[in-house]
């Protein structure tokens, strides 16, 4: 009964999130099966993790394959995934190197990481002084030091003390960050689209005018492209919306495929270059068999086919949207296949409008108060959309 794993999850596992009443067994594509049976479309994608769908047979394969000849062998050999894998998303992402780790949020540390070493050796910037612009209502991830320049009173009460060297400014406000830049400044991180904050979109000329800034200062643009990258606004990365390089990427969620955690800082050669043997890593980062995935990955991104379906299916679910504003919606935000709504206010909340939806065969999930966010699998079909939009559209009627 889906009662008993729920209470077992109560039981024995922490509380840190508040997932919905749904227990899921099964995955295929843009739909899961819960374990009584029923069948639900998966509008959440795990943000964006799942921009392939369930168990895309490409994917499987590759993990099947390698699955059967060497999993892991830790960074003290060398193994014949890594090199490959590098090579093939350095040249996806027209980048000079790569630095593979696990979650998201190991790579935005290491970004971190990087460009204050980058700072003082090759910038010049005196030893422990080094500051990283950072915008407001970021998500970068849960670590102590990226939850220290979170402006999310829930993500970060009680964890202190903090990380100091971080200067959080407006996200969206070019002044502001022009402003908040020092000859101490070592970095700016971004994220090009924020997700979590609820699918916001900087104003045009934002990010060109944070690439100008950078260039004029000598500082490093870190893009954090976790949740937004990997054709989910319908080109390989947001940046190349507004025609903007960044010197480093965080990429992650969809790197491996919905099956394996597989993240990665990309980027220049003189900056990533900074990391010398035993200054950084992780056992498992950069293990064969999420190499494998992730080459198999890119193998999908660089046909173009997932970029092209976001851009496609994005046309027709903001067309649709648009329609709902003040019929329920008070706002619409986005960008491709990827979509932030806020219910208007008085009408359901986020949490219970996700509620009403999963008893109609939807999941999808609020970012905070009355914002949902729409991020249907990019292997979805016209019509599963469709049926999905028409359920939100029922749930958020006024
Ligand atoms: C932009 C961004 N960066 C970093 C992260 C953290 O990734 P992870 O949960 O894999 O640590 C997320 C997760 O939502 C994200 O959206």
């Amino acid at each position: 009964m889906a009662t008993d794993f729920i209470a077992l999850d109560e039981r024995w596992s922490t509380h840190n999130y508040h997932p919905l009443p749904v227990v899921i067994a099964g995955g295929e594509g843009a739909w899961v099966t819960d374990t009584e049976g029923r069948r639900y479309l998966d509008f959440l994608s795990a943000y964006s993790a799942l921009n392939f769908g369930h168990r895309h047979p490409a994917l499987v394969a590759a993990a099947v394959e390698q699955l059967g000849r060497v999993t892991l062998t830790s960074r003290a050999f060398h193994h014949d995934q890594l090199g490959l894998f590098c090579a093939e998303l350095a040249e996806l992402t027209g980048t000079e190197m790569v630095l593979p780790m696990n979650s998201g949020a190991e790579a935005v540390e290491s970004a971190l990481k990087v460009a204050r070493k980058w700072a003082y050796e090759v910038k010049g910037i005196p030893d422990g002084t080094a500051e990283i612009v950072v915008a407001g209502s970021n998500f970068h991830g849960r670590t102590t030091t990226i939850v220290s320049f979170s402006t999310d009173e829930t993500a970060r009460a009680h964890f202190g003390p903090f990380t100091p060297g971080f200067v959080v400014v407006k996200y969206g406000d070019a002044a502001a960050l022009r402003d908040a830049i020092t000859e101490r400044t070592a970095a700016v991180l971004l994220e090009p689209v924020q997700g979590e904050a609820g699918v916001i979109v900087p104003p045009d000329g934002y990010l060109a005018e944070a690439r100008r800034l950078c260039d004029e200062h000598g500082v490093l643009l870190i893009a954090d492209e976790i949740q937004s990258g990997l054709a989910r606004t319908g080109t390989l990365l947001a940046l190349d919306h507004e025609h903007v390089r960044a010197d480093l990427y965080t990429l992650g969620k969809a790197l491996g495929g919905g099956i394996v955690p597989l993240s990665a800082v990309v980027g220049r050669r003189d900056v990533l270059g900074v990391l010398r043997p035993g200054e950084h890593g992780s056992t498992f980062g950069g293990n064969p068999l999420a190499c494998a995935v992730g080459r198999a990955v890119v193998r999908l991104l660089s046909t173009g086919e997932f970029q092209q379906r976001s851009t496609r299916l994005g046309a027709h679910l903001h067309g649709r949207l648009a329609e709902l504003v003040g019929r329920g919606l008070a706002e619409v935000r986005g960008r491709g296949l990827w979509a932030g709504v806020d219910i208007t206010p008085g009408g359901p909340s986020g949490r219970e409008a996700s509620e009403v939806l999963a008893t109609k065969g939807v999941l999808c999930k609020e970012t905070h108060g009355n914002t949902l966010r729409i991020a249907p699998p990019l292997v979805i079909s016209e019509a599963d959309l469709d049926r999905g939009l028409d359920a939100i559209a029922e749930v958020i009627r006024r």
